[in-house]
């Protein structure tokens, strides 16, 4: 089976790795991708998304430049994490320009288009899609599913003590599309463990195409490494592709989920009812675990489709 999917990314380099993964294994069709700001501009980011596609061959796949503010205030960028431009490594200017269309407008137009048979993938701030939400409130019966790469439902956050990156780059919408219907949120309780290892960052970058432009996107610094509990780098966005391509690298569970938009403190919290002490029905799917073992696996299948493609 062939899950085709829209991937709404802030190229940031795990997010690079995830479009390199679901455009090398055979399981995921890329239809269309937005970009958003947040580990960088959007004009970074979006020049990214357009040099990753470019580098490995797929110019085809439309790319839509999505918000450069979240719904309230600015994000708050990462490119010390990232590199000046967003992403590690060396990727050249794309010579490409993304499509006339704002990047919700192309999920809406994606959804209306395909129906239950794309997948929507937001890895950034949830700006885009909160965007699309407004402009088609229906989009989460539309589709077959959206996936979410972000929030931290019952660890500790990576942003600040209680907020994951991308929700509290845009607490906002990130709430709108928790309450929206039933999304599935890979968070940093299960993304954690998506983790490569010191070893195959080594081997990657010692080799060719594709494997060292993939080799710099993994290496994170050690502050970020260490977040996780060990040195192995998480790449958190791409456990979402991993799972669209084998459903045993997440494990979900049913749980009722708000998300703290204030400014203070607590900006961009999950608050998870994880003891179900209240009577509000479960509105997403957490995943709440990783299968390490099962993520490498995946990932390097994918990473070695490239060579194929
Ligand atoms: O917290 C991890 C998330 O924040 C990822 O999407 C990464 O790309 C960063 O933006
Ligand atoms: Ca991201």
């Amino acid at each position: 089976m062939v899950t085709r999917v829209h991937l709404d990314v802030d190229p940031g380099s795990d997010d690079a790795v995830m479009i390199a993964m679901a455009l090398g294994h055979p399981s995921i069709e890329v239809a269309s991708m937005s970009t958003v700001g947040g580990n960088s501009t959007v004009d970074n980011t979006t020049r990214n998304a357009l040099a990753i596609l470019e580098r490995f061959d797929r110019t085809d796949v439309p790319v839509a430049r999505g918000a450069s503010e979240p719904m309230e205030g600015t994000y708050d960028t990462a490119e010390w994490i990232h590199g000046e431009n967003g992403i590690r490594g060396d990727l050249s200017e794309p010579s490409t320009e993304p499509v006339e269309a704002h990047g919700a407008e192309l999920i809406v137009r994606q959804a209306r288009e395909h129906g239950d048979d794309i997948t929507i993938v937001a890895v950034g701030p949830m700006t885009n899609l909160a965007m699309a939400l407004q402009l088609e409130p229906s989009l989460p019966d539309m589709v077959d599913g959206i996936y979410l790469m972000g929030g931290a439902a019952t660890v500790a956050g990576n942003k600040t003590p209680m907020a994951e990156a991308n929700f509290h780059n845009d607490p906002v919408a990130a709430s709108r599309v928790i309450q929206s219907g039933r999304p599935f949120m890979a968070g940093l309780d299960a993304t954690h463990d998506a983790t490569v290892s010191g070893e195959m960052i080594d081997e990657y970058s010692g080799l060719d195409e594709p494997y060292d432009i993939v080799g710099p996107w993994l290496d994170y610094p050690d502050e970020i490494k260490r977040l996780g509990g060990g040195m192995d780098p998480a790449i958190h966005d791409a456990a979402v592709v991993a799972h669209l391509i084998d459903p045993a690298v997440l494990t979900f569970g049913s749980y009722y989920l708000d998300v703290e938009t204030t400014s203070g403190l607590c900006r961009g919290a999950v608050v998870c009812d994880e003891r179900r002490v209240t009577d509000n029905a479960p509105n997403a799917e957490v995943a709440v675990a990783a299968d390490t073992e099962r993520f490498r696996s995946v990932f390097e299948e994918a990473i070695d489709g490239l060579l194929e493609g």
